[in-house]
């Protein structure tokens, strides 16, 4: 039995992948590791054959007793946790401990460019740990049109972003749950590689925005502000100080930046087409129009 600890698990990338790793009579053991077993096993509801760990990103206590006979670990960064040394070296630090050998880590598109970005950080350390390691590198979730930029969506039919004309790739985040849980099933075949995951299309927030006004049927505008507005935007409306850096260097460095690769990892790993943004926006019309 290979046993697989999930970090993050309720989260976008999280629910997604352990939807796809959940199987009855595998060979492979799924272990969702959260700061809150009960609201988790809520969320999880149907799956019966989940296994659950307590696991607290800023509880180093929680570590050494969430890493035990684990196998492989899918480790990503909770958006608010910046500060890797504080956080991420302790981890890793246990993980090596505890006999870990394989990590495959969400990373993002672009990272390897960045040496300011925590995501580039994370792999610097997975590496120094000398963890065998996949790097998945996803492109920009389209799923940020139905949860961070939500809000706004219904209130203000705008996007407020410091994004310029800058050109992002979508990729819609079942997508990238269906390719991690098949690169963790077959780890050895993939091991030490950064593999990118893009969506088919490159639009910048207008071209998005003309989008979601066609298919939805009302009118969505783009605002492109600067990077030292939106901070203290984001700040006034209560997002922590962290966060709303990091938020505003993601949509920010993009316009220095060329325009993402489309790579076509998705359909080599799965044999599939990945979701167009139409398609998106029609699946999750409800929501923005709610
Ligand atoms: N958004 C994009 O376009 C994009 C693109 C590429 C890469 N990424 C990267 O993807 C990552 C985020 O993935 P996501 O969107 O799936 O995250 P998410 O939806 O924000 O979920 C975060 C997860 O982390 C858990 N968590 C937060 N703090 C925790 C703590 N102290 N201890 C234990 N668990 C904790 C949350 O659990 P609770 O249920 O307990 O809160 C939740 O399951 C980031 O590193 C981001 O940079 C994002």
């Amino acid at each position: 039995m290979t046993r697989i600890l999930v970090t993050g698990a309720t989260g976008n990338i999280g629910v997604e992948l352990v939807n796809y790793l959940n199987k009855p009579n595998d060979e492979f053991e799924t272990i969702v590791a959260v700061r809150n077993i009960e609201r988790a096993k809520k969320t999880f509801h149907g799956l019966s054959h989940l296994t659950y760990a307590w696991f607290d990103f800023e509880n180093p206590n929680s570590f050494d007793e969430a890493f035990d006979d684990i196998d492989i670990l899918f480790l990503l960064r909770p958006p608010h946790i910046s500060k890797v040394d504080k956080y991420f070296q302790p981890l890793l630090n246990s993980a090596k401990k505890k006999g870990i050998e394989k990590i495959v880590f969400l990373s993002v598109q672009g990272a390897e460019q960045s040496k300011v970005i925590p995501h580039n950080k994370i792999e610097s350390l997975i590496k120094s740990f000398g963890f065998k390691f996949i790097f998945v590198r996803p492109s920009y979730f389209m799923q940020n049109l139905t949860t961070t930029l939500l809000p706004e969506l219904i209130k203000h039919q705008s996007i407020t972003l410091p994004a310029g004309q800058a050109k992002f790739n979508w990729i819609d985040i079942k997508n990238i749950g269906e390719v991690l849980a098949i690169l963790m099933r077959d780890f050895d075949k993939f091991q030490n590689q950064a593999i990118e995951i893009t969506g088919s299309e490159n639009k910048n927030f207008l071209e998005v925005t003309e989008v979601m006004s066609r298919m939805v049927g009302t009118q969505f505008t783009y605002i492109s502000v600067n990077p030292v507005r939106f901070y203290f935007k984001k700040r006034k409306e209560g997002v922590k100080s962290g966060f709303a850096v990091v938020m505003a260097m993601l949509h920010f460095l993009p316009r220095l930046q060329k325009e993402p690769e489309i790579s076509n990892n998705f359909n080599i790993i799965t044999g599939k087409k990945p979701t167009t943004l139409e398609e998106f926006i029609i699946r999750e019309k409800a929501k923005i129009t709610s």
